[in-house]
């Protein structure tokens, strides 16, 4: 059995200490907000938090993240309305919405480290990717986020 804290709950999970995090957050603990694209940390996908950071959940064994706090889209805010989650629905940023859990976590972690990113920070932080080509709303969402986090 291996504990960990997901979403602010302690949890004991029976898997392999080598399974990735992506597969015990979706298949053992139901959590399947966090989607599985490539398996392979290209997509970013299966971004989740590990101590507030982004981390492409398909490539980190389980017992790499014991002792730490996870947080996943499910629990990125009680009522759904992390500002960069109010500027994603302001924005109508998602169309099939596959890649969008991970792309809102991991621009979440973006605005933790940088409060005010410029386009060229963006590009450089926010490499996942979206089949829909839904960047340049999601840039748009991102300096929304910023600028509701400031006023907040
Ligand atoms: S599924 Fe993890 S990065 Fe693509
Ligand atoms: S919204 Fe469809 S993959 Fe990004």
């Amino acid at each position: 059995m291996l504990k960990l804290s997901i979403n602010g709950q302690t949890t004991d999970i029976d898997a392999e200490e080598d399974t990735p995090l992506l597969w015990v957050l979706r298949d053992t603990v139901g959590l399947t907000g966090t989607k599985f694209g490539c398996g392979v940390a290209a997509c970013g996908a299966c971004t989740v938090h590990v101590d507030g950071e982004a981390v492409r959940s398909c490539v980190v064994p389980v017992s790499d993240v014991i002792g730490s706090e996870i947080t996943t889209i499910e629990g990125l805010s009680p009522d759904g309305l992390d500002p960069v989650q109010v500027a994603w629905i302001e924005e109508q940023v998602p169309q099939c919405g596959y890649c969008q859990s991970g792309m809102i976590m991991a621009v979440s972690s973006l605005l933790r480290d940088n409060p005010s990113p410029t386009d060229a920070d963006i590009d450089d932080a926010i490499t996942n990717i979206c089949r829909c080509g839904t960047y340049p709303r999601i840039r748009k969402a991102i300096h929304l986020a910023a600028k509701l986090r400031a006023e907040a």
